[in-house]
Formats: C-alpha cells, structure tokens, sequence
C-alpha cells in the first residue's frame, strides 16, 4: 500500500485514531447513544472557545462557517469594514460582495498586522458600519491580528466577526493551552482540532434581530 501523506498548510493530516474511529459501525443519528457523544461535543467546543453560548456544527468547512455569518446576520446594502491582509481577508471580502454587502476594505500590507488606529478610524469615518470582519490570526502570512483590542472598539457597534480558523495556533491562547493536554508530544496543537475536514464551527456572543425576519 502506498501512503499518501498531506503536506499542505491546511487541511492538516488527521492523526490514525481518529481515521481508525471513522471506520467503525455507522450509529443511527436518532438514538440516545448520538445524543450523548453531539452534547459530550457541544460542551467541549463550548470550554475550547471559552463561552457559555451555544457553538454551531456546521457541515462545511470554514470558509462555509464564513459564509454562513454573513448570510445570516446582514442584509444586501448593509456596510461592513473588512480587514484584508491576505488570502482570507479576501475571502472576507469575496463573501461579503457575493451577498450583495457593502464592504470597505481596509487594505493590510501583507506580513503586517492591522493597526487599531486604522480600525478605529475607518469606524470614524463610517459610523452607519453594521459589522466588522478580520482574521485572528490570516494564516495566509501567519500574522495575527489585534482583535482584543478591535473587540472592545466594536463593543456597543457593529458586530465583529472573527475568523479563527486557527483556533490554538497562538501558543499564548487558552484554547491552545486546553488543545496541549490532549496532544502534548506537539509543540503546539497543529492546525487546531485535528478532527476530519469540512467541519466549520461557529459561535456568538451577541444576539441579533434580523431586519428581513
Ligand atoms: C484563516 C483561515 N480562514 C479560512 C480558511 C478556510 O478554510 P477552508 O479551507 O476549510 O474553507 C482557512 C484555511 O486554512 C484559514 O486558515
């Protein structure tokens, strides 16, 4: 047999327990026994992002976990300010045209973080801005971004949407911390979860109303 080995930045290989798990028995979605390991996964997602909100399972992967944020919390011709400092900033950007959004581009230079200055001025400049779309960190040119401090800026404003794609690559984060006991051998936890790919996951910390509900 020849084995293929995965060598991209992302997706990452899935280690063989977990290829070896998805070769068992098929269990029955309705069932008690489903029940348990969804919840089981419910609440570890909800410790690994640190919120008591509830996280979404999304079969997608995570530019679909993207999409889905932006087609469910904005309306065509709502403005956003977008941070677009590399491929998936772009993304960022792409998405938010493609659902007929209005985005202002704040243009990064790649390899830099955003300043918050830049941030804070641009939501100056547009105080009518429903939402705010960065990276934590844009893998694309392995940077992170300041969102902390882009978070408390957008506290009472617009929504702010982080992609975190690259949950528990920074060595500082708690989620990294918590995904280290699991596979302490790796310096820090490879491209996060490790689980298979197309899995996107989501979550909130605050409500919105729809306007077209
Ligand atoms: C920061 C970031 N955002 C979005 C994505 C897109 O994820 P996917 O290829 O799962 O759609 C990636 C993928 O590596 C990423 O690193």
């Amino acid at each position: 047999m020849i084995k293929h080995y995965l060598l991209s930045p992302g997706p990452t290989p899935i280690p063989n327990e977990v290829a070896l798990a998805m070769s068992e028995t098929m269990i029955h979605h309705r069932t008690p026994q489903f029940n348990k390991i969804f919840e089981e996964a419910r609440n570890g997602l909800k410790k690994l992002f640190g919120t008591k909100n509830d996280v979404l399972m999304l079969a997608s992967s995570g530019t679909g976990a993207m999409e889905a944020s932006v087609a469910n919390l904005f309306s065509p011709g709502d403005k956003v300010l977008v941070v677009n400092g590399g491929k998936f900033g772009e993304r960022w950007l792409n998405i938010s045209n493609a659902y007929g959004l209005n985005p202002i581009e704040l243009k990064v230079e790649w390899g830099q973080a955003v300043k918050v200055a830049d941030v804070e001025q641009q939501l100056k400049a547009h105080p009518d801005v429903q939402g705010v779309m960065i990276q934590a960190s844009e893998t694309s040119t392995t940077v992170f971004h300041p969102v902390r401090e882009i978070a408390k800026l957008t506290k009472n404003g617009p929504l702010f949407l982080v992609d975190r794609s690259c949950l528990g690559e920074n060595p500082k984060s708690k989620a990294a911390a918590i995904l280290f006991r699991f596979e302490p051998r790796a310096q820090k936890p490879a491209k996060r979860l490790r689980c298979v790919h197309s899995c996107g996951v989501s979550h909130f910390r605050r409500a919105r109303f729809y306007k077209n509900a």
